[in-house]
């Protein structure tokens, strides 16, 4: 039995941790290619793929040209409905939202609050059960898997975890929710030193990447620059 529970900017750090380490890093590695693609993986009504997505285009002037995509994923249909529309009441907005954000990139309508287009734009939608195979989705530098392996038993924490490392290039990031770790369950991953709940692909479970999908049936949406 899992719970929806989401919210902008959950636990606050690791969204630190995506703009002062993980995004850095990326866009130097990747400055042939200029392609970035970020995975939430159990994202339920997608607040963290959101909160991604304006963390991006906080920094667009840094991504000017590059092709990014976020794909938020869940089992469950219903949040994923909720996702699509952007809604939120203004519980859901003032819980961890900086106030500056919400005004920026929010619309006010009544009692309720919509994610602006442009957000909402960046971020693709997928049904996806865990349990079954992702390969198809293809590699990903960034993978948020937050606060859904507590609900699971240890070996499928371990299977789930050792597919993930295939989604992941060698300096890929796996972000975990603060309960969470690989220690015990996986060595595909090692965590990155001093930056807690956070995890590069390494160790001597990792292997060669083996997705087996580009994800090119998701759109990349090439940033103008700000
Ligand atoms: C507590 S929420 C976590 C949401 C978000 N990652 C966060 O940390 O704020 C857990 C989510 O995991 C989803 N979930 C549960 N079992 C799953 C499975 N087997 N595959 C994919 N998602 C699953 C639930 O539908 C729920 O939306």
């Amino acid at each position: 039995m899992t719970t929806n529970e989401s919210f902008f900017f959950r636990d606050k750090t690791p969204f630190d941790k995506f703009t002062n380490t993980m995004l850095p890093k990326l866009l130097k590695a990747r400055a042939d290619k200029r392609r970035i693609r970020i995975w939430c993986a159990a994202a339920s009504t997608v607040q963290e793929p959101y909160s991604l997505a304006i963390l991006l285009k906080e920094a667009a002037a840094k991504l000017s040209g590059w092709r990014v995509e976020i794909i938020g994923t869940d089992i469950s249909t219903e949040v994923l409905e909720k996702a699509k529309t952007g809604v939120f009441s203004q519980f859901e907005v003032q819980r961890d939202l900086p106030i500056q954000m919400l005004l920026k990139y929010f619309t006010q309508n009544g009692d309720v609050w919509q994610v602006n287009l442009e957000i909402r734009g960046m971020v693709q939608w997928r049904m996806l059960n865990l349990l079954d195979s992702f390969s198809s989705l293809g590699e990903f530098g960034v993978i948020f898997c937050r606060n859904v392996l507590i609900y699971f038993d240890q070996e499928t924490k371990s299977d789930i975890l050792n597919r993930l490392a295939r989604q992941m290039p060698g300096d890929g990031y796996l972000v975990l929710g603060g309960a969470e770790t690989v220690v015990g369950l996986s060595t595909a991953f090692q965590p990155v030193p001093g930056l807690r709940g956070l995890y590069n692909r390494g160790g001597s479970g990792a292997g060669s990447s083996a997705a087996s999908g580009t994800g090119t049936d998701f759109k990349s949406r090439v940033f103008a620059g700000g």
